[in-house]
């Protein structure tokens, strides 16, 4: 997976409400783990919405492995995945295993394979035993595994994270994070639980909208540490 931001920048509203949130974004990405680091309102969030083209650019251009996400948006769609902080917000069937397949929909797969990858994916979880109840009454952390699996089926390259164990408490936290260790697709985490981050190949630091950091993860989270000593 190659990303490539050059020049990237990035205002929401318009006229008197225009403000840049994102700017002057230049770099480019080829490791397996990437971390994402920063204030609330850093531009985190947006960075990686740009990063499946759920966001577009303002300014300058993203292009994933090659494709621009502002003219290849859907087949971009197909290559990266998107974990949201809230999972509640990305369960859409009644239950478990109906949401987890849900992204297969239209894959033109037999029903078979199907349910193969949904309970491959279910028992690697520790959720096989809640395949037929009902999503919405599994605890955070499960709710947050099932949105995980619910991404995995498709079999992305990569998955982009936006703060996925911030609302779980640290033992759910860390069991996502271990989960994240095994998933062998290219994997972006922004995170405010720092430790998960441990183990990455880089890390970036946004700060009031500007790269401000990269590095391996050790580095980056001393200056984001320095940063708001500052
Ligand atoms: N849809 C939106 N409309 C207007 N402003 C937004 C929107 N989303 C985010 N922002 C603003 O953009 C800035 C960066 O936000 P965001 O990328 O969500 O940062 P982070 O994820 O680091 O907290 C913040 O000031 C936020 O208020
Ligand atoms: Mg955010």
């Amino acid at each position: 997976m190659i990303i490539e931001a050059q020049g990237l920048g990035h205002a929401y509203g318009e006229g008197s409400t225009r403000r840049i949130v994102l700017e002057g974004v230049d770099v480019q990405l080829t490791e397996r783990r990437i971390g994402v680091i920063g204030h609330n309102g850093s531009g985190k969030s947006t960075f990686l919405r740009m990063l499946n083209g759920l966001v577009l650019p303002s300014e300058g251009k993203l292009l994933v492995n090659g494709m621009d996400t502002a003219k290849d948006a859907k087949a971009i769609r197909k290559l990266v995945g998107f974990l949201f902080t809230d999972p509640d917000n990305q369960i859409i069937m009644p239950t478990v295993a109906e949401d987890v397949a849900f992204g297969l929909r239209k894959s033109g797969l037999p029903a078979e394979e199907v349910n193969r990858r949904v309970d491959e994916l279910l028992d690697r979880f520790g959720l096989l035993g809640h395949r037929d109840h009902p999503a919405q009454l599994l605890s955070g952390g499960q709710k947050q595994l099932q949105a995980l699996a619910a991404v995995l089926i498709t079999q992305p390259e990569m998955i982009v994270m936006d703060e996925p164990t911030t609302l779980l408490d640290i033992r759910n936290a860390n069991e996502i994070g271990r989960i994240i260790n095994t998933v062998e697709a290219t994997v972006v985490l922004a995170t405010h639980h720092l430790h998960l981050l441990e183990d990455f190949d880089r890390a970036l630091v946004f700060d009031h909208g500007h790269l401000v950091a990269d590095g391996d993860p050790a580095t980056s989270v001393a200056r984001y540490r320095a940063l708001m000593e500052a």
